[in-house]
């Protein structure tokens, strides 16, 4: 698993006890997981379908500096499966985990559609194979710094 994003918790991401509010957290992984399922599949048009239970494993605090981890778990038709992790990037404690966050391919019409990926793909397969044939394979369909600067950090990893 590769933990590209990190957080630094201020005090807007605090709930009353003074720890990590859940809800952030969990738009942080959403918004993690949803980038890390458009860079696989080449295509933005990905909805999140559904999430298993999350546990909320220990809590995160004004100051921490935490990081987010999503990996591919399966590869459907028109689907990928991903889990996720969010751990203290110093102690390496888990605070959070999803086993199954299920993202779904969609066509112009928003009905789902087939993606036809069927493994984790990396920036220097990627990239090499459109540089090598000029442009002739299929190209990712997102653009962007943010994106590519994820995809070569998960070639480094
Ligand atoms: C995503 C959506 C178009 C899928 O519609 P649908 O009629 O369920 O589509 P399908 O039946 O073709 O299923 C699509 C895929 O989702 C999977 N799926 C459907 N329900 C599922 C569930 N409860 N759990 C896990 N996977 C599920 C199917 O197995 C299928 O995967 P596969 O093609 O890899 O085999 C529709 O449910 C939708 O628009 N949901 C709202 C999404 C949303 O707004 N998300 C929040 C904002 S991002």
């Amino acid at each position: 698993m590769n933990f590209h994003t990190r957080k630094w918790v201020k005090p807007e991401d605090l709930n009353p006890n003074g720890t990590l509010f859940g809800g952030s957290l969990l738009r942080w992984i959403d918004e993690e997981a949803a980038i890390y399922a458009i860079s696989q599949l080449g295509n933005q048009r990905v909805v999140t379908k559904f999430m298993s239970e999350i546990n909320f494993v220990s809590s995160a605090r004004q100051g921490d500096i935490i990081e987010l981890g999503i990996t591919a778990t399966h590869f459907g038709r028109s689907s990928i499966t991903l889990r996720a992790e969010v751990r203290n990037k110093i102690t390496r404690k888990s605070i959070l985990t999803v086993e199954k966050m299920v993202f779904v391919n969609l066509n112009e019409q928003g009905e789902s559609a087939p993606h036809g990926r069927t493994q984790i793909r990396y920036a220097d397969e990627l990239f090499e194979a459109y540089r090598r044939d000029g442009g002739a394979v299929e190209a990712p369909k997102v653009s962007g710094d943010d994106l590519l600067e994820e995809a070569a950090e998960e070639a480094a990893h």
